[in-house]
């Protein structure tokens, strides 16, 4: 089969395209056959080793010291069940399929073979594959984010980069609870973030959401622009804030700015839960939630896709395909 390798780490060049052995289901796993998938900002960072301040050390131990130990990056899919094992009960042949593989990756390829009890969906019926290929990185980490936030009916939640990957997610669950939802991006995407639900676009290259004289029950930052020195002056008392970009520093410090505030600091990796992917399938083909799709691109331009990932300015998602007929 086809699969995109990354060999060690670096640019978007470091990736090639090359001819594997296709997986074979062991008893509790289904193979998939991938129609498409995403290059999310956590293939940019596992690809590149560019992460937050102090987490250098941490990621190359968990994916691999001098090179990645998965060689094949991309952690979200739709695709169609092509084969399962022996002890498989909850899928058959030629059900389509939405997949996190989450930090063991492996989507960047033809086919890939994950545990039935894994994060693994039936694709909503109303989203075509590309749409559904980006249904989980964004949304799971959008969805544990508001979780931890406690996010409740009737409060006003700012997201800070309310236009890439998870904060588009943010934005469409977060009025989902019922959240009145405040969305930070450039005027280019201020229409997109309004269309999500947002009622107040703030555009950053004009306005500065913390001298505004407003305030807000939670603050999700996926930015990485309001640690808790700008963002505590508009928090209001019992306030949330949300750090997706943190450093280990930033980490390190939050449950003291915890206590030693009326507010709560959360920071680092999201808990993604199980259940979680089943449930933004079951928002999506409510027509809660959809993914937004910025650019796509054939499995053999993933250098090409890696390169605009990189710039940190998608919107929404840019998904790979497969199958040229999807
Ligand atoms: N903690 C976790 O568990 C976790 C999980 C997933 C992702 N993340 C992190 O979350 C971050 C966001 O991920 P993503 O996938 O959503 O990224 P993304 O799709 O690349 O989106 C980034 C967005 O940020 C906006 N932006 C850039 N500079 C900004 C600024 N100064 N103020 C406001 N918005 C700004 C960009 O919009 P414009 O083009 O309008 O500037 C762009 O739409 C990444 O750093 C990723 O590593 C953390």
């Amino acid at each position: 089969m086809r699969a995109v390798v990354c060999e060690r780490y670096g640019p978007p060049e470091v990736l090639h395209l090359t001819e594997i052995a296709k997986p074979i289901p062991a008893a509790h796993e289904v193979l998939i056959q991938i129609k498409a998938t995403t290059v999310s900002s956590g293939d940019w960072r596992v690809r590149s080793l560019e992460v937050p301040a102090g987490f250098g050390l941490i990621v190359r131990l968990v994916f691999g010291f001098s090179r990645p130990r998965q060689p094949i990056l991309g952690s979200e899919l739709a695709g169609v069940v092509e084969a399962v094992g022996c002890d498989v009960s909850r899928f058959r042949p030629g059900d389509p399929l939405v997949a996190f593989s989450d930090a063991a990756m492996g989507c960047h390829a033809e086919y890939i073979c994950l545990p039935e009890d894994g994060q693994l969906a039936r694709k909503p019926s109303n989203l075509s594959f590309r749409e559904a290929a980006a249904l989980c990185f964004g949304g799971t980490t959008a969805l544990a984010a508001l979780r931890q936030a406690r996010v409740q009916p009737g409060e006003r939640v700012l997201i800070n980069g309310a236009s890439g990957s998870v904060g588009t997610a943010a934005v469409q669950l977060a009025c989902h609870l019922g959240a009145e939802v405040i969305g930070v991006c450039s005027a280019a995407n201020q229409d997109l973030v309004r269309c999500l639900g947002a009622s107040q676009v703030i555009d950053y290259q004009h306005t500065d959401f913390s001298q505004s004289g407003d305030s807000f029950d939670v603050i999700i930052d996926t930015a990485g622009t309001a640690p808790f020195a700008r963002s505590r002056r508009c928090l209001r008392p019992g306030g949330r804030l949300v750090l997706l970009q943190a450093g280990l520093g930033a980490m390190l410090l939050s449950p003291w700015q915890t206590v030693s505030s009326n507010k709560t600091v959360i920071a680092g990796p999201m808990s993604v839960k199980a259940g979680d992917v089943a449930q933004l399938a079951e928002l999506a083909e409510a027509g809660v939630y959809r993914p937004v799709i910025d650019r796509h691109y054939p499995l053999e331009q993933i250098v090409a896709a890696h390169r605009y990932v990189d710039s940190g300015h998608k919107k929404g998602h840019v998904v790979i395909t497969l199958d040229p007929e999807d």
